[in-house]
């Protein structure tokens, strides 16, 4: 894997539980999305091979370049944990130092490892020298609860072997609130000079352009702007390649939202495919006439065919106006 593939002004899919399974991920990678990541999968649960979670680490080989993301609480079993990965073969890892919920802080995976730079560093350490050939990125936030760590940790995470770092700059006591502080990704840059790819509330197209030219990161990941929303990586290249010229698209989200249904339904049969499929409808039809409508028949239909039928209608409306 060149180094070039991942962090050349590449556009990233942010991980999202529960949201970027391997349907979303190819539907964000057809309209543009460079990079791919899991969603986070715990190393304790790989070494107690539990099933639900191997699930997880499964992908296509249409989705290179493909990163599978592990979190835990030491060096040890997240050395462990991407050992039992590898069989898979992704592009690359990445480790994850930034999950703010409360069930992975309080076992200290996820963002509690801010608190402690010297464990930050120790489990680079050991990933780097137990797997010398990976590529592997952690991903962060700024800190637990303020930023006082932040200069150390980012240094250590370079001189420890990482290949590349994944900045959300927001820490862990701000969940998602309030707005990510694009400075910090400035910062990092000024700090190491391992690739540093800029996460954080890029909700539009302009958003990720001012992500590049505000901070000098490499590559770009979004994660919420891309939800019911995946034609924001073709249209930040459009931008990219274009500055002076409109956006434009000549695909309805609606139309994307149908196919999304299909696949979905496709791969994780009827019963599943429906239920994951209703929590992106909110994203898909956020502003338009008629939604709320739409959403609540979508809640409570149980067939495939029924739904097809409510969203062919809602396309129609929206597009005669
Ligand atoms: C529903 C949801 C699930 C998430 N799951 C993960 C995850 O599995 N791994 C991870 O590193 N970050 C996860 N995140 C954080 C995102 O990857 C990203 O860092 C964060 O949402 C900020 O980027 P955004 O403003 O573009 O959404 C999740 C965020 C949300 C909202």
């Amino acid at each position: 894997m060149k180094s070039q593939e991942l962090f050349n002004k590449k556009l990233w899919l942010a991980p999202l539980a529960g949201y970027t399974d391997h349907v979303y991920r190819i539907i964000c990678k057809r309209y543009g999305a460079d990079v791919l990541v899991s969603e986070m999968i715990s190393a304790d649960a790989l070494i107690h091979r539990n099933k639900k979670t191997a699930i997880l680490a499964e992908f296509y080989a249409d989705e290179r370049p493909i990163g599978l993301q592990v979190f835990g609480n030491s060096a040890e079993k997240i050395a462990k944990g991407i050992e039992l990965l590898k069989q898979y073969k992704p592009d690359f890892f990445d480790i994850n130092m930034g999950c703010p919920i409360k069930k992975v802080v309080k076992n200290g995976s996820g963002s509690a490892l801010l608190k402690e730079p010297k464990k930050v560093a120790a489990i680079v350490r050991k990933v780097r020298k137990t797997h010398p050939e990976i590529v592997f990125t952690v991903k962060i936030r700024t800190g637990w609860n303020s930023d006082k760590h932040f200069d150390d940790i980012v240094t250590l995470i370079e001189q420890e072997g990482a290949s590349g770092l994944i900045l959300h700059p927001r820490t862990r006591s701000q969940l998602f609130s309030g707005k990510s502080d694009w400075n910090y990704i400035a910062r990092a840059k000024e700090l190491v000079k391992i690739p540093v790819v800029g996460n954080g509330d890029i909700l539009t197209p302009e958003d990720g352009i001012r992500m590049y030219s505000e901070t000098g990161c490499d590559s770009i990941m979004i994660g919420r702007g891309a939800i019911g929303n995946p034609l924001i990586f073709g249209q930040i290249k459009q931008r990219l390649a274009q500055p002076t010229q409109n956006v434009n698209s000549f695909l309805h989200p609606i139309s994307i939202m149908k196919g999304h249904f299909k696949d979905l339904v496709e791969f994780h049969g009827e019963s599943n495919g429906i239920k994951l499929f209703r929590k992106f409808v909110p994203y898909y039809t956020k502003g338009l006439f008629g939604a709320t409508h739409l959403r609540e028949a979508i809640n409570h239909l149980t067939s495939k065919y029924e739904i097809i039928d409510v969203i062919e209608e809602f396309e129609q409306s929206v597009v005669n106006g």
